[in-house]
Order: structure tokens, then C-alpha cells, then sequence
């Protein structure tokens, strides 16, 4: 597949790392509106440079694109591209609003091309062997899951965009709380249906910087989830506890299994190659399958967990994602 990248930014970097040598993709085209940074990638890419990513449709040659533009840019950018008829892998979040994720969806239905949203914890080795275990029903039933995100949320080192409400959609919930969203669903085997959350922002921000909260998931399952930016060292680690025994996984430590008093690495901890592999499979899963893994409705699901987040923080009380779908189809 003959694949254009939209936006050469951080991102974009893994893109292009993740899919040298491998035969199904060859990024052929980049685009970002900092014509110099489209430069730098497409000569590591071998590939044309744009600054407009409509010049870049129309120029033709190309079967897919990659979206890694700031949050709002998603929705037209899709829009563009379903209508020059590419097919579409779009980063996280697939949409700032689930009235978006929707148009998005609609318009690739119509337009007859697939598309893909960059959720990618399914593909993250450790998240994979995690999954794994649960399934396999060593453990038992898992019982609750806890999330724990803590990283550098800061206009210091982060693209101003991020701390641009309207641009960003949301701060460290929006950009961050989403992947703990994705990665409890995927060890859940199960949705988000309702979440009942709170979220504060440091002074002179426009954007939330921290964010607690409780997600029901459609089983049963209890997730709780805390993406903090202020003071804590980085972390990122879930827990899940289930009738049996317990699994962590810890950006320091690996993968854990405890059980019976005995404590078992299953996996190192996660490094950039696992990173960089977990694009690559997003990637081979786009190119090779007409209905990719995790499409437009499974992208949707996460926006909509977010947006519930801000209703529910707004509120001060529990918000069902019924109630936000609701809202977005009215
Ligand atoms: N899957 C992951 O683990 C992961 C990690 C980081 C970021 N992301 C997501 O990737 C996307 C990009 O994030 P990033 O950290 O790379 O941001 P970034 O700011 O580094 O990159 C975005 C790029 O888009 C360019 N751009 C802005 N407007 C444009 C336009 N109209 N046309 C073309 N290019 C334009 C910017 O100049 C910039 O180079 C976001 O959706 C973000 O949430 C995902």
C-alpha cells in the first residue's frame, strides 16, 4: 500500500521507523504545513514532500494516508481524504467530539474506504502476552483494573497545540487518559459504559492537567484511572486483579503475574523497539486487512469515554456513555 503521511512530527517519526522494510507499505508522500519538517522525514523516507495536504491528494499515486496532524484536523483532513478516495489510518484520538467520530465514519462508509484509528495498546507486546494470560483464565475472572498514568504535561515540552482547547479537544485526559482507556478495554474484552471522573488544571492553563476517575465497563468491570502531570516521577502502569491472582504491567518493571504467594516476570519492560514494533503491526493490520482491527466504531468508543470524562467532571456526577451518544446524535 503506497501511503502519504499527514504531519511530521513526533509521531510521524515512529511511522516512518516502523514501516522501513516492510514489504506491505512504502511511504511514498509527506506533507506537514512546516515544509522543513516534511524535508527531514521524507528524505529518511525516500518519499515527496507537500505542505498542503490537499495538493498532496491530488497529486495522486497514493492508496492510503496516515493522519498524525493536532486533535481538530482530523475530521476534515478525513473528510479530504475519503473523498480523493484514500483509505484512512488515523491517529489517536480518532476525533475530537463523538459527533465527529461519526461524520468520519459515515463519510468512509460512503466513500467506500477503510479506516483505521491508531489506538494501538492491542499491538504493544506486553499488553498482547497480558491479554494472554487473562484469556487464558489462569488468574480467574478479573475483578477490578486500576490505570496510572503520570508524564511531562507542560508547554515546556509539548507542541503549544496541546494546551489549545479548541485544537487539542481536552488536555492529558484527551491525549493521554485515552491510551488507559484503550488498554483497560483491550484486557477487559469489554467497553466503557459509563464513568463518573474529575479533573483539575494548573493555574495559567487552558487544558485539564489532571484527571481521577471511575469507568464501569459493560461487564462489570471496574476500571479506576489516575493520569496526573504534576510532581510524580513518570509512570505508567495497570493492574489487574482477578479472582485468583493479579498481573502488572509497568513501563520499569515488565509484566508481572502474582499467585499463590509467588511473584513471575512474564516480560521485560517495554522499550522503544516494542514501540516502534506495536506501529508496525498497526500498520501491517491496516494494509492487509480490508476491516482493520480497530476501526472507526471502537475509535468512537474511546472518544466517547473521554467526552464523558468532561461531562462528568462538569457535572460532579456519574455520566453514561448512552447519554453521551445520545447527545451527539441529537
Ligand atoms: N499512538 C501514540 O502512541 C501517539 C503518540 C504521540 C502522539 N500521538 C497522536 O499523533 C498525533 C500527532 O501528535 P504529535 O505528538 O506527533 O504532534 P506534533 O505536533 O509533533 O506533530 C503534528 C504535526 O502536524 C503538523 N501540522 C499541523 N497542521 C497541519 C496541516 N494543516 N497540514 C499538515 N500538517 C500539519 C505540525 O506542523 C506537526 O509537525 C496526535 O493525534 C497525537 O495524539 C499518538
Amino acid at each position: 500500500m503506497r501511503l502519504g503521511l499527514v504531519g511530521a512530527g513526533s509521531v510521524a517519526t515512529l511511522y516512518v521507523e516502523a514501516a522501513a522494510g516492510l514489504p506491505v507499505v512504502d511511504i511514498t508522500a509527506v506533507c506537514d504545513v512546516r515544509r522543513d519538517a516534511a524535508e527531514t522525514l521524507a528524505a529518511q523516507a525516500h518519499a515527496q514532500v507537500f505542505d498542503d495536504h490537499r495538493s498532496m491528494f491530488a497529486a495522486g499515486g497514493l492508496d492510503g494516508v496516515v493522519i498524525t496532524s493536532p486533535h481538530a484536523l482530523h475530521t476534515p483532513m478525513a473528510v479530504d481524504a475519503a473523498a480523493a478516495g484514500l483509505h484512512i489510518l488515523m491517529e489517536k484520538p480518532m476525533a475530537t467530539t463523538v459527533s465527529d467520530c461519526r461524520l468520519m465514519i459515515d463519510v468512509c462508509a460512503k466513500a467506500g474506504v477503510r479506516l483505521a484509528v491508531g489506538n494501538l495498546q492491542r499491538f504493544v507486546p506486553a499488553v498482547r502476552q497480558a491479554t494472554d494470560v487473562l484469556r487464558s483464565g489462569q488468574l480467574g475472572r478479573p475483578l477490578l483494573i486500576t490505570e496510572r498514568r503520570a508524564v511531562d504535561y507542560d508547554p515546556a515540552v509539548r507542541p503549544s497545540w496541546f494546551f489549545d482547547p479548541e485544537m487539542a479537544g481536552g488536555g492529558i485526559m484527551m491525549n493521554i487518559g485515552g491510551h488507559c482507556i484503550d488498554r483497560a478495554q483491550v484486557l477487559a474484552g469489554e467497553r466503557v459504559i459509563g464513568v463518573d471522573a474529575r479533573v483539575w488544571r494548573r493555574p495559567g492553563l487552558k487544558v485539564e492537567t489532571e484527571a481521577v476517575g471511575l469507568l464501569s465497563l459493560a461487564g462489570g468491570l471496574q476500571v479506576g484511572i489516575s493520569v496526573t502531570s504534576t510532581g510524580l516521577p513518570p509512570q505508567n502502569e495497570t493492574e489487574v486483579v482477578c479472582e485468583e491472582g493479579a498481573l502488572r504491567l509497568s513501563d520499569h518493571t515488565g509484566l508481572w503475574m502474582f499467585q499463590a504467594g509467588r511473584s513471575v516476570q512474564l516480560r521485560e519492560p517495554t522499550d522503544r523497539q516494542d514501540f516502534v514494533s506495536a506501529f508496525r503491526d498497526q500498520l501491517i493490520d491496516f494494509a492487509g486487512n480490508e476491516a482493520p482491527t480497530v476501526d472507526g466504531d471502537y475509535g468512537l468508543s474511546v472518544v466517547a469515554a473521554v467526552q464523558a470524562t468532561y461531562e462528568s467532571a462538569a457535572l460532579g456526577r456519574p455520566v453514561s456513555i448512552a447519554a453521551v451518544d445520545e447527545e451527539a446524535a441529537a
